[in-house]
């Protein structure tokens, strides 16, 4: 049940629903959700959100030459939580170009003066989940975030990279989903902590 204001919001890079990105956030939104936060699921692959189209160099003059599309829509929802997890698989050494997209198109918006304020503060977890057994191939994901939450002036909470290739065998790595619960406990705390500061 909902007792506090915060909003922690998953954004689902994979296309396979139920599959191990989504297995991942599901565990860590229920957690968030015990401790009283509101939880939401966007699957990106549900919306139409093109590949940015040409913008000015200067990322504080930039529009969005795409936004009839339904990205602008996903961008206030992102606006408005105070936790945003980015849960993506690992595709050829990278993020789904689903939240490929996502990101560049965000890039039309950070550093516009109307819209700045909106995406600092936010702290930000990233759960991924790849095939190849060496753990580096999580680093595909996590070390462009971490910058990603520098830039947009917000806090990286942490992660969970798991090595597993078939659909829903997260399921069978429970010390995994600890993880993931954990980190939505802990986000909920982060959120609260910031406040009486
Ligand atoms: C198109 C595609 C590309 C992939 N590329 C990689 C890769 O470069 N490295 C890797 O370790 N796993 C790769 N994988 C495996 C997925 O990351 C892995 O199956 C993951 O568990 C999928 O997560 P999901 O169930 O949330 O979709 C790829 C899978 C697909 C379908």
């Amino acid at each position: 049940m909902k007792t506090t204001d915060i909003t922690v919001l998953a954004l689902i890079g994979s296309p396979r629903k139920q599959g191990n990105t989504d297995i991942m956030a599901d565990r860590l939104l229920a957690a968030a959700e015990e401790q009283g936060a509101e939880t939401s699921k966007i699957y990106l692959d549900d919306y139409d959100v093109r590949p940015i189209g040409e913008v000015c160099d200067n990322s504080r003059q930039r529009d969005d030459p795409r936004s009839d599309d339904d990205f602008p829509a996903l961008l206030e929802c992102f606006l408005g939580a105070n936790v945003i997890v980015w849960s993506t698989p690992v595709y050829w050494q990278g993020p789904s170009a689903q939240m490929k997209c996502f990101l560049d198109r965000m890039s039309s918006y950070f550093n516009r003066a109307e819209y700045a304020e909106r995406f600092r503060g936010k702290g930000h977890i990233v759960l991924c989940a790849f095939g190849r057994p060496e753990q580096k191939h999580g680093e595909w994901i996590t070390e462009p975030m971490k910058l990603t939450a520098e830039v947009l002036h917000g806090a990286y909470l942490g992660d969970v990279c798991v090595s597993v290739y078939e659909k829903g065998k997260i399921r069978e790595m429970p010390e995994a989903l600890e993880a993931c619960r954990k980190l939505g406990v802990e986000c909920v705390g982060w959120v609260q902590e910031r406040r009486k500061c």
